[in-house]
């Protein structure tokens, strides 16, 4: 089974990489991200308190296959949330579990999987064949971000978007769990300059590579 982890900073695009990847070489795909806004959405409905990370366990091995296709996971206001549930340990590991699962058996049909988050090549999937680090300057996440939501009907300026992304990329990378950093072997791609069809076949280019040696 191949294996391949992308992690990178927020609005980087390495969700739609890891989508087009996963249809490309025909792999299983999980955005990990959403078990985090699954489990703050859940909480944020019942009123619910963020900061306490036994409580957010308890909704996080709740989580359904359903809460994942919940269409409200894409907002601001979710992905906030779901960046404060995730600094507990507690939450973290009630996550760990199904995503190693996923990563091992992601059912007959595929002969790999993709695995997209923060902390899949250095925690989730450390023994991954690929490791990929996406960012891109803040500037350019923050206009990507912003053009999305406001495609979503959110009305917030890019002021508010780069504020928001810069406050995210912190907590993201000093929470004391896990965070984000590119794994000692992973291979950085800055997709600042790129478009998609760029990035993804600059991606694809790498990933046979690195397969084609360990053949
Ligand atoms: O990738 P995303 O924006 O949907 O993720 C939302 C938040 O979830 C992110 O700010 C941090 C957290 N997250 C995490 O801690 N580990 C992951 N593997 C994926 C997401």
């Amino acid at each position: 089974m191949t294996v391949i982890a992308i992690d990178g900073t927020f609005a980087s695009g390495k969700g739609t990489l890891g989508k087009r990847l996963a249809a490309h070489f025909g792999y299983a795909y999980l955005d990990t991200g959403k078990l985090y806004r699954a489990t703050a959405a859940k909480i944020l409905a019942d009123a619910g308190d963020l900061e306490d990370g036994k409580s957010a366990a308890e909704y996080a091995n709740a989580l359904t296959m359903e809460d994942l296709d919940n269409p409200e996971l894409k907002s601001g206001k979710i992905g906030a949330a779901a960046s404060k549930v995730s600094v507990h340990k507690q939450v973290r590991a009630a996550l760990f579990d199904f995503q190693q699962n996923f990563a091992k058996n992601p059912g007959k049909a595929y002969k790999g999987t993709i695995l997209d988050g923060r902390d899949i090549g250095t925690v989730i999937c450390p023994n991954a064949d690929v490791k990929l680090y996406v960012d891109a300057k803040p500037e350019i996440r923050a206009e990507r971000r912003h053009k999305e939501l406001v495609s979503y009907g959110e009305e917030i300026s890019y002021e508010q978007v780069l504020a928001q992304l810069k406050e995210r990329d912190h907590r993201d990378m000093n929470r004391a769990e896990a965070p984000l950093k590119p794994a000692a072997n992973a291979h950085l791609l800055d997709t600042t300059n790129l478009g998609i069809d760029a990035a993804f076949e600059a991606a694809r280019t790498l990933i046979c590579a690195v397969l084609e040696r360990q053949v």
